[in-house]
C-alpha cells in the first residue's frame, strides 16, 4: 500500500501529504488539499498544451510513441490495414469489437442509407466562392447539418446518438466530394449505394458522363487503407476539441465541425497540404540538403516531420510508404516521392533531427499518394477528416458515457491587473496595446 502513494512535503508548511496513484497518474484534484491555510485555494497543476496531463480514460486507441506502436481497441494498425476494410475498422473504433458478417452487413446498410445530403445542403454549398478552401466548405457544411437534424441535440439518448453517427459517417464523403466538385465547377454526383465506402467516394468525386463509375481496385484499396490509418489517434488536438465542445452537450454535427476546424491547422491535419507545398518549393533531389540546412538554421519546419507522441517512426507513415508504391504501379511514379525519400534519408541521418527524435509522420507521404491519385493539395485535409470522423464520434460517445466527465473547463493562472478604475473617455491617454 505504501508504494501506491506519492508522498509530498510542502516546504512552505512542512506538512506532508500522501497523494494516491490512479492508474499510474495522480489526480490533479488531490493536489488541492495542499494548502498554506484555510483561505488558500490549494495547489493547481499548470500544463499549457497538455504536455503531461491525461484528460480522460479511454479504451479506443493505444499509442506507444517510443516504440512506434499504434493499436485500435488492441489490434495492431498493420493487421487492420492488411485484413480489414475502413467500415469494419470504423465499427471497431466506435463499438469496441470487429463486426461479425451479419453485423457488418447491417452496419454497411445503415451507412449507405445515410449517404444522401438534403438538397438544401447543396444550395448551401453553392453559396461558396469558386475558390473557397475545401476545408472551410467542409467544416461549415458539417455544422449546417445541425440545422437539418435538430433532434441531434438529444445527446443523452443512445438511440439518437447512434442515428447521428450513421448520418455523419454516411454523409462526410458526400460533403467532401461536393466540396471538391464545387471547386472544379462540376455538377454534384449522387451516392451509389452499390459501391464500397471508398469506391462510392471516388464515384462522387470523379464520375463524369459514364452510366456507372468503375473505380480502379488498387486505388480504391489504397484509399481505404489511408482511411483506416486516419480513423483515430487518441487525444490529439481535434479529438480534444470534439470532447471539449461535446462536453457542453452541443450536438455532434457542430462538435464534429469544431473538431474538423482543429484538424485544419498546419500543425495538425493541415500538414499534408503543407508537405506538398514544401516538396514543390524544394523542387529537386539535389536541393534537399540546402532546404534541411535552412530548417536547422530556423527557417521554418520540415512539414510532415515530428510528433508530440511519436519519438520513433510513425507506424502509419511506414504503411503509407508501402501503399504509395502500390499506387504508383497504377499512376506512374511521382517525382515528389524521390524528393521525399531523399528528405527522409538526409533528415534521419542528421544530428538535429536525431537529437529531437523527429521522424516522418502520417502526413509526410499521404499527400504524395493523394496527388498521384489526382487530388489537389487543398483537398488533402478533407481526406483526413472523412475517416477521422469515426474517431471523433468514438471519442464523443466515450466522453458522454463516462460518469467522471463534466463540462470541460480548465483553470488559468491570472496574470492581468488586480483591479483599476475606469478613466472617462475624454481623459484617457494612449497606452501600448497588449496582444497585437
Ligand atoms: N521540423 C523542424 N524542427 C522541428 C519539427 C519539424 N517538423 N518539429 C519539431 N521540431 C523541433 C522544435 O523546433 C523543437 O526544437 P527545440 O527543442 O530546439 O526548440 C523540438 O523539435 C521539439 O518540438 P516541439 O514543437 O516542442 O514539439 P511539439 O510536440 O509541440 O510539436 C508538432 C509537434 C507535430 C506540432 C511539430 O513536430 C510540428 O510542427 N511538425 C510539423 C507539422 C506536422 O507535420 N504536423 C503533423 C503532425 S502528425 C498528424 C496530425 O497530427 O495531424
Amino acid at each position: 500500500m505504501e508504494n501506491e502513494f506519492l508522498n509530498i512535503t510542502d516546504k512552505r508548511t512542512k506538512a506532508t501529504y500522501d497523494v494516491p496513484f490512479f492508474k499510474g497518474a495522480v489526480r490533479a484534484m488531490d493536489l488541492r488539499k495542499i494548502k498554506t491555510g484555510p483561505d488558500d485555494f490549494g495547489v493547481m497543476s499548470y500544463d499549457p498544451a497538455f504536455l503531461n496531463t491525461a484528460s480522460c480514460q479511454s479504451a479506443i486507441t493505444f499509442i506507444d510513441g517510443d516504440k512506434g506502436i499504434l493499436r485500435y481497441r488492441g489490434y495492431p494498425i498493420d493487421q487492420l490495414a492488411d485484413k480489414c476494410t475502413f467500415l469494419e475498422v470504423a465499427y471497431l473504433v466506435l463499438f469496441g469489437e470487429l463486426p461479425t458478417h451479419s453485423e457488418l452487413k447491417d452496419w454497411t446498410d445503415k451507412i449507405t442509407h445515410h449517404t444522401m445530403l438534403h438538397e438544401t445542403s447543396k444550395k448551401f454549398l453553392e453559396g461558396f466562392r469558386y475558390d473557397a478552401h475545401p476545408m472551410g466548405m467542409f467544416i461549415s457544411t458539417v455544422a449546417a447539418l445541425s440545422t437539418v437534424y435538430p433532434e441531434a441535440r438529444n445527446v443523452l439518448d443512445p438511440e439518437s446518438r447512434k442515428l447521428q453517427i450513421y448520418r455523419l459517417i454516411g454523409k462526410v464523403p458526400t460533403i467532401a466530394a461536393y466540396c471538391y466538385r464545387h471547386s472544379l465547377g462540376y455538377p454534384y454526383v449522387y451516392p451509389d449505394n452499390e459501391l464500397s465506402y471508398a469506391e462510392n467516394f471516388m464515384n462522387m468525386l470523379w464520375k463524369m458522363v459514364e452510366p456507372k463509375y468503375q473505380a480502379n481496385p488498387a486505388l480504391a484499396r489504397a484509399l481505404d487503407i489511408l482511411f483506416i490509418l486516419h480513423a483515430d489517434h487518441e487525444q490529439n488536438c481535434s479529438a480534444n476539441v470534439m470532447r471539449s465542445v461535446g462536453s457542453s452537450q452541443a450536438d455532434p454535427f457542430v462538435a464534429t465541425a469544431a473538431a474538423a476546424a482543429g484538424l485544419s491547422g498546419p500543425l495538425h491535419g493541415g500538414a499534408n497540404e503543407e508537405v506538398l507545398k514544401m516538396l514543390d518549393e524544394i523542387g529537386s533531389k539535389d536541393r534537399v540538403k540546402e532546404y534541411v540546412d535552412g530548417v536547422k538554421a530556423g527557417h521554418g519546419k520540415l512539414m510532415g516531420f515530428g510528433h508530440r507522441i511519436y519519438k520513433n517512426y510513425d507506424p502509419r507513415a511506414r504503411i503509407i510508404k508501402w501503399a504509395a508504391e502500390r499506387v504508383f504501379e497504377v499512376t506512374g511514379r511521382n517525382t515528389r516521392l524521390d524528393i521525399a525519400l531523399e528528405l527522409e534519408r538526409i533528415a534521419l541521418e542528421d544530428e538535429y533531427f536525431i537529437k529531437r527524435k523527429l521522424y516522418p509522420n502520417v502526413d509526410f507521404y499521404s499527400g504524395i499518394i493523394y496527388q498521384a491519385m489526382g487530388f489537389k493539395p487543398e483537398i488533402f485535409t478533407v481526406l483526413f477528416a472523412i475517416p477521422r470522423t469515426a474517431g471523433w464520434l468514438a471519442q464523443w460517445q466515450e466522453m458522454i458515457q463516462d460518469p467522471e466527465q463534466k463540462i470541460a473547463r480548465p483553470r488559468q493562472i491570472y496574470t492581468g491587473y488586480v483591479v483599476r478604475d475606469v478613466v472617462p473617455l475624454e481623459k484617457r491617454e494612449v497606452a501600448a496595446v497588449k496582444g497585437t
